[in-house]
């Protein structure tokens, strides 16, 4: 499923006093199968952007309204898109519960939202809560087996548990069996990795790589971890107020250092490795991936030796 977003802006309490513009305007393409990343200062949209693809924040109906009258002087807004595969999420007679099963949507830290007594009963709410028509309890157990099995948690250990005697990060996985258990096409994650360890971080990644290769066709994450974008994905969008600034391939994207660290944005250690080699008269061509950077830099002491 692709996902297309056209000229769509976002307020929060509009026509309130406290009104906050979250979006403005925002155009931006996933195509199936990317791994995509979203990167931005604290407050630029982020969450507003990927909390719509699921349908938890409707594109109001009311876009209309808020349409200033036809004029020759205020030519009408340009049409909002908000496309999920064959799901037109600006329409609200969409079956968003349907939608729902294709788009998985993790929040942040999402542990923090498991209730059920047990670690099975959990994972068993989201199955049931989306299913088509009501499953069989065999339907139920199967579903909620294959999940935290690829989540990779054993599931004879974990599945009678409470969720809260589980470590962080088993907690985490959890809550993430309780999206995937959908087999949703569209995984979308609001920062997968935030408070773990960088052992943790590290596992969690890998995990998002083995979804993305066995159970969810494209993959969305939002992160503030410039090194993660490098190494994950293939595409990333920079928001900033609101806006996109950039959507380019993360080889492209860190070469745009200054316009970066213009935004706040910080750049991936091997960028921050590149500039200094720059400056020092060395100019090496590399993806921004570590691999990458160790292989350029070995064929360079080869070139030399
Ligand atoms: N529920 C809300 N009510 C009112 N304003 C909100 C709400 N949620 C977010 N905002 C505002 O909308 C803007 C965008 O917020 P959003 O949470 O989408 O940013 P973000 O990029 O995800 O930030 P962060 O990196 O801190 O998670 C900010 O100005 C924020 O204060
Ligand atoms: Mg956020």
């Amino acid at each position: 499923m692709r996902i297309v977003a056209e000229h769509l802006s976002y307020t929060y309490n509009a026509a309130t006093l406290f009104a906050t513009t979250a979006l403005k305007d925002v155009s931006l393409t996933v195509e199936e199968g990317e791994f995509f990343g979203i990167i931005g200062h604290t407050g630029s949209g982020k969450s507003t952007f990927v909390q719509h693809l699921n349908g938890l924040i409707r594109v109001p109906s009311s876009m209309k309204r808020y349409k200033k009258k036809k004029s020759k002087k205020n030519p009408p807004l340009p049409q909002t898109v908000l496309q999920v595969g064959e799901f037109d999420l600006t329409d609200k007679k969409t079956n968003f519960r349907e939608l729902r099963r294709h788009v998985g949507l993790v929040f942040q830290y999402p542990e923090y939202q498991l209730f059920a007594e047990s670690v099975k009963e959990d994972v068993a709410f989201g199955f049931k809560n989306f299913a088509e028509k009501k499953p069989t309890d065999g339907e139920v157990a199967e579903a909620v087996r294959a999940a935290l099995e690829v989540v990779g948690l054993d599931y004879n250990e974990v599945a009678g548990k409470s969720p809260f005697e589980l470590s962080g990060g088993q907690k985490r996985r959890v809550a993430i069996a309780g999206v995937i258990v959908t087999r949703p096409e569209v995984l979308v994650l609001d920062e997968p990795a935030a408070g773990l360890d960088p052992v943790g971080k590290r596992e969690i990644m890998e995990l998002l790589h083995k979804l993305h290769r066995e159970w969810c066709k494209t993959v969305v994450i939002v992160s503030h971890d410039m090194d993660e974008i490098s190494e994950n994905c293939t595409r990333a969008a920079v928001f900033a107020e609101g806006s996109v600034k950039y959507v380019l391939p993360p080889r492209e994207l860190f070469r745009k250092r200054d316009e970066l660290r213009a935004l706040g944005l910080d750049i991936p250690l091997t960028a921050r490795l590149l500039e200094k080699l720059e400056q020092a008269g060395v100019s090496v061509d590399c993806d921004f991936t570590a691999e990458d950077f160790i292989a350029k830099i070995s064929a360079l002491r080869g070139d030399r030796a």
